[in-house]
């Protein structure tokens, strides 16, 4: 692998990045998150072994990699003291070593999740977000009222800073929202045992993998959500608060990338969203219902069945041409096996104009696209087994090649099921 190695997904979210991030976690010797928090849901199966991790970057699975979480990631400290009781409990040792946490890290408070379930209880504004507090302790991160990792080391300055916080949330909360308030009753006592609980994590991170860059040892950087639930180039406002395209990568770490970076997408065979926003090529029916089955497709954070429907290439031409992207890795081709035909969504037309590639800033437009559809064989076998290029259906080679075609991106990795192994490098072999 080179010596970055960036992984995006190119949709949005849940285009089955955990397992790519797996892969290539092999070979890697630093795994780094850069954006988002717990929103995330990476799912990844080792020997038949399911783990989720919605925080702590999936590559700590492999033990010989160290894990960091960058300063670009909302940090709720009780998931990641959760979270390494279940490392642990799965038999994943010395963490302290292998594990870093930014100081420089926005932290997740009772008050963010209070204020983001509130405003997901109306129907005005609905997101559909996780709940998870993620976009208020970014905006307090913006408005400059956000606690830091770095703050819990500082008792007086972060007990008066919380205090301040509590009166404005509360405010909102029973005054704006009318729900009950958040009692800040025994917080700073709370807050510090968990300083000392994550002590032995905190470190410069920024620093850690500038050292390692230096060095040339290989980075993974693992993204979450997609690139169509970027807060500025997804479909605003229902897009998550964080920037999930590659250029995060560099600076939710703060530190430049290697010189030698691969990025990688990640695109499902067809497409999911959780939560509301547009979804033009949704299949709101049977076959829609059928790929949720067959694809287990319900939200690895919040159990919501995800909405299923055609692979859009408009979309996907969207994020691709906003990242830069031009590698793909194409995960659950499996999920189609047994469909008579497929269809891929190649164009929308809007109010009399056709859009091929780039999303109109309007978000509500694409409400109202309908989508130009290609009609593609679909292919009859099982793809569970199959683990050489040689083998794969001709019909699934057809589909692949017509992604390339139509979105000027080359295929390099194709998945064929869930498991560590089911990853086949298709580069040369057709
Ligand atoms: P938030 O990130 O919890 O604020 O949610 C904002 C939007 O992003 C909602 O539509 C969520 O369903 C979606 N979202 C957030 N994280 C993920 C993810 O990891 N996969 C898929 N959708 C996500
Ligand atoms: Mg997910």
């Amino acid at each position: 692998m080179p010596q970055g190695v960036v992984v995006i997904g190119v949709q949005w979210g849940d285009e089955g990045k955990g397992k790519i991030v797996d892969y290539y976690a092999a070979n890697a010797d630093l795994v780094a998150r850069f954006q988002g928090g717990n929103n995330a849901g990476h799912t990844i199966v080792v020997q038949g072994k399911q783990t989720i991790l919605h925080l702590i970057p999936s590559g700590v699975l492999h033990p010989h990699t160290h894990c960091l979480i960058g300063s670009g990631v909302v940090v709720d400290p009780e998931v990641f003291l959760e979270e390494l009781e279940i490392l642990r409990k799965a038999g994943i040792e010395n963490l302290e070593e292998r594990l870093s946490l930014s100081d420089r890290c926005h932290l997740i408070l009772d008050y963010h999740k209070h204020l983001d379930a509130a405003r997901e209880g109306r129907t005005a504004g609905k997101i559909g977000t996780t709940k998870r507090g993620i976009g208020p302790a970014y905006e307090d991160r913006a408005s400059r009222r956000g606690l830091r990792v770095a703050d819990l080391y500082n008792e007086a300055a972060f007990s008066s800073r919380l205090k301040a916080n509590f009166e404005e949330k509360n405010f909102l909360l029973k005054e704006y929202y009318g729900v009950l308030p958040v009692p800040m009753g025994e917080f700073v006592e709370k807050y510090r045992g968990i300083a000392t609980r994550l002590k032995p994590f905190v470190r410069d991170v920024a620093a850690r993998l500038h050292d390692a860059i230096a060095l040339g040892k290989k980075i993974l950087y693992e993204g979450a959500q997609g690139v169509l639930l970027d807060v500025d180039y997804g479909t605003y406002p229902y897009v998550t608060s964080s920037h999930t395209l590659p250029s995060q990568s560099a600076l939710g770490l703060g530190a430049r990338l290697p010189k030698d970076t691969l990025f990688v997408g990640v695109m499902k065979a067809y497409s999911t969203r959780v939560g509301e926003g547009p979804f033009p090529t949704e299949l709101k029916d049977a076959l829609g219902e059928k790929l949720r089955d067959t694809g287990q497709e319900f939200g690895a954070t919040t159990g919501r069945p995800r909405r299923c429907g055609w692979l859009d290439l408009v979309a996907v031409r969207h994020a691709l041409l906003t990242s830069g992207i031009s590698n793909l890795a194409i995960t659950k081709g499996d999920v189609l096996s047994g469909l008579g035909e497929l269809k891929v969504c190649t164009a929308y037309e809007v109010d009399g104009r056709r859009y091929t590639d780039r999303f109109p800033a309007d978000t509500a437009l694409l409400e109202r696209a309908r989508p130009v559809y290609a009609t593609l064989p679909g292919w009859q076998e099982s793809l569970k087994l199959i683990r050489s290029p040689g083998d794969l259906p001709k019909a699934l080679i057809e589909y692949l090649r017509f992604l390339e075609a139509e979105t000027h991106a080359q295929v390099n990795l194709v998945s064929t099921g869930a498991g560590r192994e089911a990853v086949i490098d298709i580069r040369g072999a057709f």
